[in-house]
């Protein structure tokens, strides 16, 4: 069941996830995390990037997309190269400012309570780190007839508002194709950090002599 949802999540979603990974330009050797990676087709595009230096954690609260990602991943899993956690966005498993890159797509619309979660996003990046929120424009999503069971259209100047709360400065509002429903990437970075901090916490993260222990 979960190879199904996963494959059709994947198909629909693709295109929109890997924007959102070219987003965030993840580079080799980077900490990086899919949040909500349902079918996993982030975790894929991430671990290619990172390469064998990095470390891909995957989020999510669906038993069977854990299980479908655990049977898909599993060399990467037994290499250390990617870490699955049973964990929601509101509490993350994983050390303040340990992350270079993490992204979130089409995730936001089952998360009652942005707050919470957002500053779990913030407390997670390091200084010169970078997320990418990957969302459906809410007009666009508003006459899909699935949304009206269970899913919280925000609109983007709404969810803009709650990352800048949250301390995440979004810097763009990528969007993915021409149509005034395209999809939007907001991209960010910590607001709590100067750009002379970013650039410091940049500096020591490329040294390999100080180069942090993988979280
Ligand atoms: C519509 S799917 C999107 C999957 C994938 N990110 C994509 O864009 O194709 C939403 C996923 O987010 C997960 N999810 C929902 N609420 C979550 C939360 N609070 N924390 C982590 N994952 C969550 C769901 O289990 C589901 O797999």
């Amino acid at each position: 069941m979960g190879q199904v949802v996963g494959r059709v999540l994947n198909r629909a979603n693709g295109p929109l996830v890997a924007a959102t990974v070219d987003a965030v330009a993840a580079e080799e050797g980077h900490i990086c995390a899919d949040i909500g990676f349902g079918g996993g087709v982030g975790l894929d595009l991430l671990l290619r990037r990172v390469g064998a230096s990095g470390r891909v954690h995957g989020i999510e609260i669906a038993p069977t997309m854990l299980a479908d990602a655990r049977r898909r991943f599993a060399k990467d899993l037994d290499l250390g190269r990617l870490v699955l956690h049973d964990a929601a966005m509101d509490q993350l498993p994983l050390a303040d400012g340990s992350l270079d890159r993490l992204i979130t797509t089409n995730t936001v619309y089952f998360i009652e309570d942005l707050a919470p979660a957002f500053a779990e996003l913030a407390r997670v990046l390091r200084p010169s780190g970078r997320a990418a929120i990957g969302l459906g424009d809410p007009s666009a999503m508003g006459k899909m007839p699935f949304t009206k069971h269970g899913f919280r259209l925000r609109s983007v100047a709404e969810v803009t508002a709650q990352l800048e709360s949250a301390g995440l400065h979004v810097t763009e509002d990528r969007r993915v194709g021409n149509s005034i429903n395209a999809f939007h990437i907001l991209v960010c970075q910590r607001s709590d950090t100067s750009s002379a901090s970013r650039a410091t916490d940049s500096a020591i993260q490329t040294a390999p002599s100080d180069s942090p222990a993988k979280p």
